[in-house]
């Protein structure tokens, strides 16, 4: 576990640009693990500011996505399938083709969670995976609750982050409910792990995951068995660790 501390949200994502330009770098058919929210969108243009240097490929690339809402097309401005072509994949060289999302608008979702673990599978798994965290402590949309689930799997989101994601919509009523998401098991088996977390509001979850019990109340606790795992937190989110005791954390400048 490594924890990486930034003074600002911009430089931390700076940092996660260049670890995920330098994996593509050193596996030109990395698969990607991707992530949506507000959270990795400076990473992404920084990420894109490095491709248009051509200093990173991505043309052999294959990128699979956390999560999805459930009832939203791919056209739907608030579909996360929408989110990564207007945040990332119409700036870089991926093929569309390489893309994956979960199909929020599958007439069975749970045919449709099979056919994302066969695909994660059929890929050899995940190289680097792409993190935020919810202010509840969720990975992906893995909500608090009393186990880990290990495969992708419909789920009903919690009210906080229905509360959380409701400044993407018009009004709260408009968030959907459901959405098909990765397992927690599945992110565990990433290769490698960056979870992005920056602003005040994530930094009782950050807290919880880095130094409470290892418990599926807080999804994100189960990266502190992770053996490749590395937290990039701007100072806010990092607010609840700086003083804790036997917290070993690198100052980023
Ligand atoms: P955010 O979402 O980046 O929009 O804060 C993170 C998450 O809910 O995982």
């Amino acid at each position: 576990m490594e924890i990486l501390i930034f003074e600002s949200a911009e430089k931390l994502a700076a940092h996660a640009a260049l670890l995920i330009a330098a994996c593509v770098n050193e596996k030109p058919y990395a698969v990607l693990g991707l992530a949506t929210g507000s959270t990795p969108v400076e990473t992404y243009q920084a990420l894109i500011a490095i491709s248009k240097m051509g200093q990173v490929d991505f043309s052999k690339v294959t990128s699979i996505n956390l999560d999805e809402y459930v009832g939203l097309s791919v056209e739907d401005e608030q579909s996360y399938a929408r989110f990564m072509k207007d945040n990332l994949f119409d700036s870089i060289n991926i093929s569309p083709t390489n893309t994956h999302i979960p199909n929020g608008k599958a007439k069975n979702p749970l045919l449709e969670c099979h056919r994302y673990d066969a695909l994660i599978v059929e890929k050899g798994g995940i190289d680097l995976q792409i993190l935020g965290i919810g202010p509840n402590g969720h990975i992906a949309f893995n909500e608090p609750c009393d186990y880990f689930p290990m495969t992708s799997h419909l789920v009903d989101l919690s009210e906080e982050t229905i509360q959380a994601n409701a400044r993407f919509f018009e009004s709260r009523d408009e968030v959907p409910r459901q959405a098909l998401t990765m397992g927690t098991g599945q992110i565990f088996k990433a290769k490698k792990i960056l979870l992005l977390a920056s602003d005040e509001s994530k930094a009782e979850a950050v807290t919880s995951a880095l130094l409470g019990p290892v418990t599926p109340m807080c999804p994100a606790s189960i990266l502190q068995l992770h053996s490749n795992v590395t937290f990039l937190l701007d100072s806010s989110a990092a607010s609840g660790i700086l003083e804790a005791p036997g917290v070993y954390y690198k100052e980023v400048h």
